[in-house]
């Protein structure tokens, strides 16, 4: 017999998540059937989405959450023992699937990680997985920056953000990124090339962009909403486009966050502005995943991880994350 480790929520996140809101166990697994397989987690990923989409989920359940594991049994030839799986399999340490998705969105089948060229496979959980895709795509294709034109990226230290920063640079435009602390916006100015990024908890939005977007912005890529967004929205140019991407200044929020009215700027700079999911680009997954990696060889992105060690600090690396210590993709190493 099997045994796995898997973490279940026993009690409703209120405001910020607390290790005591989920409870480790341990059980056995089943023998496997017919056209499944047994694969074993190496890598976890901690992401914002899992706040946000918390209340949706009875209690008791596995925490959600994609990993990268290593199938070790298989009765699924498409799956076989030795490769490297991304998994929607949750905070689990050993699971067993048959290949299908794991939720109702249908997006989330399991897929043997592409060649990376010797680079690591937790990069399957970040820049060359699904945060490298939302950058990608969610840039690309809802605001098509064109060069020379001025790009804000907020949570821009983060593992979509850091991303969209840098694909807006290989695109050619000029870019500023806003972040949690001084540490981040040195790293995303020095070794990341960002044209200028700002401290939000030190400088007003008002502040950053008179000095930073004097002639005003042309795409916004947002990852926070709130007032934040809406201050940036208002210093928008003609057919301005934003790509919204998420809204994590209120995912711990218990009421409902209000931000000042943006109809006005809307009509008058005609605006854009789109929300999406990266299941949208679902059947052009790998494409995302070799530009980023052909750009990695190529020396233009970069990219960072924060690695937590141990299964069992979880719900640490997943509280840490929503509060702002990571640089670049939160990660743990099982
Ligand atoms: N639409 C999609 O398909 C999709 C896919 C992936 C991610 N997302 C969204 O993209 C955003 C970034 O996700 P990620 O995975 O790249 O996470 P991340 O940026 O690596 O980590 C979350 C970051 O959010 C920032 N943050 C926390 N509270 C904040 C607040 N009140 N105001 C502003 N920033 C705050 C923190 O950085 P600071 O130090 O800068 O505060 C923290 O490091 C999230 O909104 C997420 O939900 C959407």
């Amino acid at each position: 017999m099997v045994k796995t480790k898997r973490f279940v929520t026993v009690k409703r996140f209120e405001g910020e998540p607390k290790p005591s809101d989920l409870k480790l166990v341990e059980e056995e697994l089943p023998p496997l059937k017919e056209g499944e397989f047994l694969c074993k987690a190496l890598w976890m990923s901690v992401d914002p989405y899992m706040r946000a989409y918390a209340p949706r989920f009875p209690l008791g359940m596995t925490m959600m959450g994609s990993q990268v594991a290593e199938i070790i049994d298989s009765k699924n030839p498409e799956f076989k023992v030795g490769q490297h799986v991304v998994g929607h399999f949750g905070w689990q340490t050993i699971s067993i699937s048959d290949g299908n998705a794991t939720t109702l969105t249908g997006h989330d089948k399991p897929y043997i990680i592409p060649d990376f060229e010797g680079l690591p496979i937790s990069l399957a959980l970040g820049v060359l997985g699904m945060p490298g895709n939302t950058a990608y795509f969610g840039l690309l294709e809802l605001c098509q920056p064109k060069a020379g034109e001025t790009v804000v990226v907020t949570g821009a230290a983060g593992a979509v953000g850091s991303l969209v920063g840098q694909i807006a640079r290989i695109r050619g435009c000029r870019v500023i990124g806003f972040a949690g602390s001084d540490e981040k916006c040195r790293w995303l100015k020095e070794d990341l090339k960002f044209d200028s990024a700002f401290n939000y908890k030190k400088v007003t939005v008002a502040q950053a962009l008179e000095e930073a977007a004097p002639d005003g912005v042309d795409c916004y890529f947002d990852n926070v909403g709130g007032e934040t967004s809406s201050e940036i929205i208002r210093r928008m140019n003609t057919f301005g486009r934003i790509a919204v991407c998420g809204s994590i200044s209120s995912y711990n929020a218990t009421n409902i966050p209000t931000a000042t009215a943006l109809q006005m700027p809307f009509v008058s700079k005609q605006l854009k502005m789109e929300g999406f999911l990266v299941s949208r680009w679902v059947g052009r997954w790998n494409e995302g995943i070799l530009h980023n990696l052909k750009w990695i060889k190529e020396g233009k992105l970069k990219y960072r991880e924060t690695i937590t060690e141990g299964f069992e600090r979880m719900p640490d690396a997943f509280i840490s994350m929503l509060s702002g210590k990571n640089i670049g993709k939160a990660v743990v190493k099982v």
